[in-house]
């Protein structure tokens, strides 16, 4: 099994991190634009092997595809992160180009491939790999709901004092500061309705600092996050080479689920190894499908962007 993470920054080096530590693949390449920023931090994973045990082979590249081929999953984290004060949308212009190329150069080497798109704005850029792809839509799965559903998590135990392992929590919709939604109702501590923990006001808490999770972290930090982010992208790769049907929230392409077309949101999904293999349905109350329409709405004009760029 090989696996190519494509942008040796912050999140694709972590990432990485986590996938040869798990010995989910037999291979991995970290590839970047950057002259020898890859086979750099591929060297310094590579040293680790020893003290961590672990037998993947990493290597690096510097914008060579030849050396990704044969990928079964490829995972693009290349492109600007924000700063503080930004918002994911505003990557858009420097970012589409990047995704775009990217695309084309592994599906060159790869051609069976199953697609990762972590690149920020998430899910116009799994839009647009999808349409500038052509690739059946069960390969191109976009990276967000995992991660966001996660701060949701962690957001929660906070709260609740308890641990993030007991809770179940998902968060569908956009992956934008404005666009996830944050589904609380159906969130359980073990079973239990975290609603019968939570008043009204602490719900909203939860619900508006999970929202703003990334925000929060890149005005600490001065740049986006990347261990969280770089943990749930390994989790997804994981569930596809391990065939886990994994039921994940991932932006996958809309045909008609959740009233939407011509779309890619994040919806809650089974995760195996052809990639996105079911799409699974929740009855949302009237509230949450206005919420969740009105989050379509946004991406939607966010992926008409594209047109004119
Ligand atoms: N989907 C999510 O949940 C999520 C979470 C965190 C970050 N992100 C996004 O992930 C992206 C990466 O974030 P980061 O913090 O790792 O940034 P970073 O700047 O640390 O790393 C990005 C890397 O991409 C490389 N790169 C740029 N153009 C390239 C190209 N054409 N080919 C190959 N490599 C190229 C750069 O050289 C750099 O090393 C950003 O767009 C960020 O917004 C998404």
């Amino acid at each position: 099994m090989k696996v190519t993470v494509v942008g040796a920054g912050a999140v694709g080096a972590t990432c990485a991190d986590n996938i040869v530590r798990r010995e989910i693949c037999h291979e991995l390449v970290l590839l970047d634009i950057k002259e020898g920023l890859a086979e750099g931090k591929a060297q310094d994973m590579m040293q680790t092997a020893t003290l961590l045990g672990f037998d993947t082979l990493i290597s690096g590249s510097t914008n060579d595809y030849s050396k990704t081929a044969g990928s079964e999953v490829v995972v693009i984290t290349s492109g600007i992160p924000r700063k503080p004060g930004m918002t994911r949308e505003e990557l858009i212009g420097t970012n589409a180009g990047i995704v775009k190329t990217v695309c084309t150069n592994i599906l060159q080497y790869s051609p069976n491939a199953i697609i990762i798109v972590i690149s920020n704005p998430m899910d116009t850029m799994t839009y647009l790999a999808l349409q500038s792809t052509g690739l059946p839509k069960n390969r191109i799965i976009g990276m967000g709901g995992i991660l966001d559903s996660s701060r949701f998590k962690y957001q929660l135990s906070q709260h609740l004092n308890c641990s993030a392992s007991d809770l179940n929590a998902i968060v569908i919709g956009g992956h934008g500061d404005t666009t996830m939604i944050p589904l609380i109702r159906l969130a359980t501590l073990n079973s239990i309705p975290v609603t019968q923990f939570l008043d009204a006001e602490a719900q909203q808490k939860v619900v508006s600092d999970t929202m703003i999770g990334g925000a929060t972290l890149t005005k600490l930090i001065g740049t986006s996050a990347w261990y969280a982010p770089g943990a749930a992208g390994a989790a997804l790769v994981e569930a596809i080479i391990r065939d886990e049907k994994k039921l994940f929230t991932c932006c996958v392409s809309l045909d008609g689920e959740y009233d939407q077309k011509d779309i890619c949101l994040g919806v809650p999904v089974i995760i195996g190894k052809s990639g996105c293999e079911k799409i699974v349905p929740i009855d949302l109350n009237e509230e949450e499908k206005e919420m969740f329409k009105k989050s379509a709405d946004a991406v939607r004009s966010m992926n008409e962007v594209l047109t004119t760029i």
